[in-house]
């Protein structure tokens, strides 16, 4: 069966599905992105204006080139918009049935020769193309926040991906401008099976007095050239995603290591969730993150 990808569909416009969104738009393709809701179809399109509009300001884009990038996004609330694309990736939220009930959907609407593909933190390919009557064109595109920064993408395969299929795949991965590798289908990939683990224990650490907050961060940042610390890193990907992959990789696993510390679920019912809720380890309303009580 032909594999072309000229095109491509995002599902989700939350944090990872409008990075996703910016970077194909960036590199020539013509992308539609679908939201739930008009309010969630709105904030994407937002956070997508501001990155361009921050990468303009820093000098990474042209002001011409980020019109242009602008003008080939597409934005909707209808999954069938979506019919026409040659790879659509989902970005929507860490949960397989929401998943699969959406890959279903569009497995109805869309030509066989259309590859899917997923954003998945934690759960596994298989389980979300084996819902598919396509599960030799469905694979894994998992990129990193920020999305526009983070020069990687997994390309995962399952035992049943097309070598074609694979090989497009991840030929458009380069195509975006970032740094491909191959990994196999196991939940967390590469990055997640060794970072999670590694958030997850400075919980732990913490929970057992080891230091504060604000000097485990300073320790791995100065001690270690890490960019952030764990704790300023879990607000950056989410407390409650974080929480959500520890659950997913547990299940998977049933080793220690990716079990959800205590810590990570009082601070979750406190409401806490990290950057985005303007709370997590840190306070982030101000200027400046300030150290929250844990
Ligand atoms: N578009 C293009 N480039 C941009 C940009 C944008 N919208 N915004 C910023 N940049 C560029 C900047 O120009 C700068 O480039 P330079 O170094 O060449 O000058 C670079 O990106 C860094 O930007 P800033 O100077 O504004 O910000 P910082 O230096 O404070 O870095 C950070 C911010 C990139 C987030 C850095 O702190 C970092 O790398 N943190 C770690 C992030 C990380 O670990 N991500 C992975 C999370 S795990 C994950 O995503 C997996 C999931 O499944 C859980």
């Amino acid at each position: 069966m032909a594999v072309k990808i000229e095109n491509v569909g995002v599902l989700g416009c939350g944090l990872m599905g409008s990075g996703i969104v910016e970077v194909a738009a960036k590199a020539g393709f013509d992308v539609k992105v679908r939201e739930v809701s008009d309010e969630a179809l709105d904030a994407g399109k937002a956070r997508i204006r501001k990155s361009l509009d921050r990468a303009v300001k820093k000098g990474k884009l042209a002001d011409d080139d980020a019109k242009v990038a602008w003008t080939r996004i597409g934005f909707t609330t209808q999954v069938a918009e979506l019919a026409d694309r040659d790879l659509v990736i989902e970005a929507v939220v860490e949960d397989l049935e929401v998943k699969n009930e959406l890959f279903q959907e569009l497995d109805e609407l869309c030509p066989p020769e259309t590859i899917f593909a997923s954003n998945t933190s934690s759960l596994t390919i298989t389980d979300m193309a084996a819902a598919t009557q396509r599960p030799s064109r469905t694979v894994g595109l998992h990129f990193f926040n920020p999305v526009p920064v983070m020069k990687l993408v997994e390309v995962v395969r399952t035992i049943v991906t097309e070598d074609e299929v694979f090989d497009a795949v991840f030929e458009f991965a380069g195509s975006l401008g970032k740094e491909p590798i191959t990994a196999r289908d196991n939940s967390g990939f590469v990055v997640n099976l060794l970072l999670v683990p590694y958030m997850l224990d400075a919980i732990r650490q913490l929970e057992r007095g080891v230091a504060t907050v604000e000097d485990m961060d300073k320790a791995m940042v100065l001690g270690c050239g890490h960019p952030m610390g764990p704790f300023t890193l879990c607000d950056f990907v989410g407390i409650d995603t974080l929480h959500r992959i520890s659950e997913i990789m547990y299940e998977e696993y049933r080793e220690e290591r990716y079990a959800p510390p205590p810590l990570l679920k009082r601070i979750i019912s406190l409401g806490r969730f990290g950057r985005k809720s303007g709370k997590g380890f840190y306070d982030w309303s101000g200027d400046e993150p300030v150290p929250l009580p844990v």
